[in-house]
């Protein structure tokens, strides 16, 4: 029988058992640099015993941020405080790795006063913000500056990276036929609609070496008629799997929405109660050799420990019940296994940073 404490490695990474704080954005930087709140946050974390941390998201260019508060990696002048950060993880034998970002249209801050890049002229769904079709120099802009956020997260101390190609941002956007409308080598067949995603990667693996972790975020599929569908998703992770991603987290795009949609079939899968992505995890997580990290709607320890013995699913990452309850795997650890404490309200994003209502200090 499989442990939830077992070590498991993603490349030259090794955590120290399988659970992963996925990335959760903080909105608790002003300038996107670190302070000694952030510190504490993260330290807090690594002490309540969590094998891999993801960061909360960064963008790698100045211009763009799809929300207040949110980390940068567009210049070197953020190594110094980032190094402090992994320092500190390091201290508690936790990893800690990088998630960067490109938002994209997904966004309604500060709509207007910069320029939005989106494969094409289709203007988000939720928010209805709409984008910039972006050159072909625009593109190789992005990927080169994804590329660069990597050099500078590796000579932070990070132990990987994450890209983000979920949550309908830029690359989400591209993979998906409802955003991607292009005509070019970037549009129409999933293979050119992989494109950018694969630029990204393999630009940044030049940069970083072999042996350094660069894992993905993906969405198992968009959820909606005329979008990324699962099979698509399939298709995508055994590709980045050959090219030689190191880790797959897969995710979906419920933002909050989760707990209503519990019970409902998506592209023949149904959202589970927990973990609610979980089934598309399965299915991928035979498909590939590479861990499949499953994300969303984690409560109990023992249905954890279930999917783990009765899947190919490696790891398993935690966002809101982490915000309720930073020592949530120590507490399990320990043998406290009562579920989590977060009812997933959603209520965690606030104007003055995100927090769990419950137990704000
Ligand atoms: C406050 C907040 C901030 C988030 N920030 C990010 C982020 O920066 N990057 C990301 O990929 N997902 C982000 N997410 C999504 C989570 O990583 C996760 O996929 C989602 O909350 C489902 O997991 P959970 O049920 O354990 O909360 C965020 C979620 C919340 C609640």
């Amino acid at each position: 029988m499989k442990s939830l404490f077992d070590s498991i490695k993603i490349n030259s990474m090794i955590s120290k058992n399988r659970f992963v704080r996925s990335a959760t954005w903080e909105n608790m930087t002003e300038t996107g640099y670190m302070n000694e709140k952030l510190l504490s946050i993260y330290e807090e974390l690594a002490k309540g015993e969590i094998g891999l941390i993801l960061t909360g998201y960064a963008n790698i260019v100045k211009e763009e941020q799809p929300n207040a508060g949110m980390f940068g990696i567009y210049d070197d002048s953020f190594i110094e405080g980032y190094k402090e950060l992994c320092d500190k993880v390091h201290k508690y034998d936790s990893r800690i790795v990088l998630q960067m970002a490109y938002g994209g249209t997904k966004t309604t801050y500060n709509v207007g006063e910069r320029i939005i890049f989106a494969p094409s002229n289709i203007p988000e769904k939720g928010t209805g913000t709409q984008g910039k079709e972006m050159t072909k120099d625009e593109i190789k802009y992005i990927v080169n500056a994804f590329a660069q956020g990597a050099r500078r997260a590796k000579e932070s101390g990070f132990d990987g990276v994450e890209i983000h190609g979920a949550h309908t941002y830029l690359i989400n956007q591209f993979l998906s036929p409802y955003y991607n409308k292009r005509e070019d080598e970037y549009g129409g067949s999933l293979d050119n609609r992989m494109r950018f995603l694969i630029e990204i990667y393999e630009e940044m693996r030049k940069v970083v070496g072999k042996d350094y972790p660069i894992l993905l975020k993906l969405t198992s599929t968009d959820f909606f008629q005329g979008g990324l569908t699962f099979s698509e998703t399939r298709e995508i992770c055994k590709k980045m799997e050959e090219i030689g991603i190191d880790a797959i987290e897969l995710s979906g795009n419920l933002h909050g929405k989760g707990e209503s949609l519990i019970g409902e079939s998506f592209d023949e899968y149904k959202i589970q109660n927990e973990g609610y992505f979980s089934e598309f995890a399965k299915v991928v997580s035979k498909e590939i050799k590479i861990p499949v990290i499953t994300v969303g709607g984690i409560k109990t320890f023992e249905a954890t420990e279930d999917l783990l013995n009765n899947s190919n699913i490696e790891m398993f990452a935690i966002s809101r019940p982490l915000l309720t309850e930073p020592d949530l795997i120590k507490r399990w650890k320990n043998g406290d296994k009562k579920k989590v404490k977060c009812i997933r309200c959603s209520k965690c994003r606030n104007k003055d940073g995100n927090y769990c209502i419950l137990i704000k200090r």
